[in-house]
């Protein structure tokens, strides 16, 4: 989803763009631009990736100066074309600005605008509030952007330079993460930290209406009437190693197999054997609330709703508390009911999706405990909960989310935990659940181990154009969860559903050799699930079965089976995705996609 980097100093701005650029790149783009102030305002913009604009830039050779801003765009309003890209500038004032978000009102005010003689050069919002800045421009670059902000509704990040003043930078948000990383004598904007941590151990992150302006002495805050603000500096917790591709081909390979570390950060700290209990600080202040909770909303989009259904399970089963999964971005728009009693859970790898932000400020305004489960520390979501816990996966840059995923049901495992222990768990049960939950990192190795043959089995059927992913229980959102990884990255359509339902309709898909990949752990549906394997079998299907190691039974109905350790059926959706993260990995490899940058695909959709 876009990006920004911007920059003022005393070193050339250009090649500390494009490196900050090449580090946003996982966010998902489809043009870039940067511009530069030396005298003179100088743009640059071009579609496709950032090495595209890196080549022009470099053969132009003039892009020097030490101020400058630079953007990867994710078209919301216009097609992608260079004209499209940012930088947009007012060529009255030699302004430029890059934007992330939604201008909403934009096309009253592009009709004021231009009534007052502007021409517009591109199909976008945000050229509109470039040329608003310009047209309320009366010397002072701070004061024009608060007085055009003012005027506009929706979402945005942006970064401002003009030609006139080539010791400013304005910036500014509502809704679109951007940070302000404090370096010697100069400051590097960015959408988030990892284009920053290569300068920076410190940053400020701006809140919703903040302006700030930065110049090579300092920056001053302030909210959109220009009153001033004390921003709060936080330690930039990101280091570059966390962010490097290290020997791996793809991040989402590195991440995929950094599984049973990352997991193992999560539960650090958190499981008390001993005692038998889980701890879990980030929301003890609230623990009374959660424990008396008479219903859990979970709410999420992508992969994390996935997630926050295995979630929903978790909660019924083992707290026994009334619990239900929505999709954010319904969630927001349908009334819900939120009585006394309701604590709402947005789970978000980001913590930017604004899908899930929205959801999450409609629960709070109707009287609901807030709780995030997030990954990027400092991130809105995380800021805007009333309590959270954190994944502590690190840094996830591939798109397509796995290493989140697994840390997400995880921490919703300690949650489920948290609140069965303190309202009728025994010790002994809460300690014997510990050890297993301690177990699964070492398990998620195992089943690493043996990757060469899930790859093998993977590339038998890439030319086919449909799968289905079929589960039970703590298994379905697994199904769904494996139906995404294939789509989103090898863009073979695939479905997931409960295994049940696939009689109710679906099968009718079911062709000679269709592949058809089942969920068929040990569990309280096996029989059921063996039923389903045969109605799919019978038709032809090409059956790919999840098994428990030492099933010798499912070899009888399975063309290719994929084994993975025991362990309590709750746990499983953390052991039984990682084939399906590696089966849509080796497909897409294997499919020559660009597997971290898939195509029209975001790593934090901020935008409705
Ligand atoms: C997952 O592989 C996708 N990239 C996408 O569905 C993602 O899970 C979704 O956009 C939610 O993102 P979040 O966890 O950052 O909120
Ligand atoms: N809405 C703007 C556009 O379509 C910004 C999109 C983005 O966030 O990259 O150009």
């Amino acid at each position: 989803m876009c990006g920004i980097v911007a920059y003022i100093g005393n070193r050339e701005a250009t090649p500390i763009l494009l490196e900050g650029l090449k580090r946003l790149e996982y966010r998902g783009y489809d043009s870039a631009g940067l511009a530069v102030v030396n005298g003179g305002l100088k743009v640059c913009r071009a579609v496709g990736r950032v090495s595209v604009l890196e080549e022009r830039v470099e053969g132009d050779g003039g892009f020097t100066g030490t101020l400058g801003l630079a953007h990867t765009r994710w078209a919301t309003h216009g097609s992608v074309t260079e004209a499209n890209a940012h930088p947009h500038h007012d060529e009255r004032n030699g302004i430029a600005l890059v934007h992330n978000g939604i201008i909403e009102n934009y096309a009253a005010l592009k009709t004021y605008l231009q009534e007052r003689g502007h021409v517009f050069k591109s199909e976008t919002d945000t050229e509109v509030l470039t040329r608003l800045i310009g047209e309320l421009y009366d010397g002072d670059l701070e004061s024009a952007v608060q007085a055009a902000l003012r005027e506009v509704t929706g979402a945005y990040a942006i970064a401002v330079i003009c030609e006139r003043e080539p010791d400013s930078l304005v910036v500014a948000r509502k809704g679109s993460p951007l940070i302000v990383g404090i370096g010697s004598d100069e400051y590097i904007i960015a959408s988030d930290p990892s284009a920053i941590v290569a300068h920076a151990a410190q940053a400020l992150t701006l809140e919703d209406y903040n302006v700030v302006k930065v110049t090579r002495e300092g920056f001053r805050s302030s909210t959109l009437d220009n009153i001033p603000l004390t921003p709060k500096v936080q330690q930039l917790e990101l280091d570059l190693e966390q962010i490097e591709l290290g020997s791996y081909s793809h991040y989402m390979q590195k991440e995929i197999f950094e599984q049973p570390n990352a997991l193992r950060n999560t539960l650090r700290g958190r499981l008390d054997r001993a005692e038998g209990r889980v701890v879990l600080g980030g929301v003890s202040a609230f623990a009374k609330e959660i424990v008396k909770a008479r219903r859990f909303i979970l709410t999420a989009q992508g992969t994390a709703l996935h997630s926050a259904m295995i979630g929903e399970y978790l909660l019924e089963d083992l707290a026994k508390v009334p619990t239900e999964c929505e999709y954010a971005s319904e969630f927001r728009y349908r009334n819900p009911i939120i009585e006394d009693g309701t604590v709402v859970v947005a789970v978000s790898q980001s913590g930017e999706t604004a899908d899930t932000l929205s959801a999450l400020h409609e629960a709070h305004e109707r009287g609901a405990l807030a709780l995030g489960v997030v990954n990027v520390v400092g991130s809105t979501i995380a800021r805007e909960t009333d309590a959270g816990i954190y994944l502590r996966v690190g840094p996830e840059i591939g798109v397509a989310s796995t290493k989140a995923f697994t840390g997400q049901v995880a921490v919703l495992t300690l949650l489920a935990m948290f609140v069965a222990r303190r309202r009728f768990m025994s010790p002994d049960d809460c300690a014997d659940l510990i050890r297993e939950l301690e177990a699964i990192p070492g398990k998620i190795e195992t089943i690493l181990a043996g990757a060469e043959r899930i790859r093998e089995v993977t590339e038998k059927h890439i030319e086919r154009e449909n799968w289905l992913f079929l589960g039970r229980g703590y298994n379905y959102p697994v199904a769904m969860e494996g139906a995404l990884k294939l789509k989103e990255i090898s863009y073979i359509h695939a479905e997931g559903m409960p295994a049940a339902e696939m009689k109710h309709g679906p099968i009718a898909l079911i062709n000679d050799g269709m592949p058809a990949v089942f969920l068929a752990n040990r569990g309280r549906q096996y029989d059921k699930v063996m039923s389903n394997i045969s109605e799919v079998k019978s038709r032809g299907g090409h059956i790919i079965a999840v098994a428990t190691e030492g099933d010798q039974n499912i070899r009888s109905l399975a063309d290719d089976v994929l084994y993975v350790p025991e362990c309590p059926e709750c746990l499983s959706p953390m052991l039984t995705v990682v084939p399906l993260q590696l089966m849509a990995y080796y497909a897409a490899v294997a499919r020559g996609h660009d597997v971290d940058k898939p195509r029209n695909l975001a790593k934090s959709v901020t935008v409705e």
